[in-house]
């Protein structure tokens, strides 16, 4: 599921490394779901999933101050949609999953994989042309 590839690229060095690292955060989460799930890994993969609610909300961040930085003219409409996603995985009660919630967990991982992936073919790479003269 989470594979990054050239297709994602942005060409913004800051952005493609944080986009890089949340793949390999959702690869890692991808990974223990496909082994046999005890006490230690289901702890792990609570883990992760922090990583992965508090790695995304600070790519935001990053995101939004340089839309701020450079007057960005679509930055509503941008963090509006990282509003709703943010809202999405503070509503997942992470600190009470169980064992037996494994196809709840390849759900949430699915619909993260495809969250993410659409928001940054369609949201993200609206704002490449605009920034990366800036940036680079
Ligand atoms: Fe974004």
């Amino acid at each position: 599921m989470f594979k990054w590839n050239e297709s994602f690229a942005t060409g913004i060095k800051t952005i493609d490394s944080q986009h890089q690292r949340l793949f390999e955060i959702g690869e890692e989460i991808e990974v223990l779901l496909n082994t046999y799930l005890d006490q230690s890994t289901l702890h792990k993969t609570e883990e992760l999933l922090h990583e992965l609610r508090d790695y995304t909300i600070y790519h935001f961040n990053t995101e939004k101050e340089l839309f701020h930085k450079f007057n960005y003219p679509d930055l509503d409409h941008h963090l509006s949609e990282h509003d709703k996603f943010v809202d999405y995985l503070n509503k997942v009660d992470m600190d009470d999953i169980k064992m037996d919630q494994e196809e709840f967990l390849n759900n949430l991982l699915r619909t993260v994989a495809q969250w993410i992936f659409k928001h940054i073919n369609s949201e993200d790479f609206k704002y490449v042309p605009f920034l990366k003269d800036k940036i680079q």
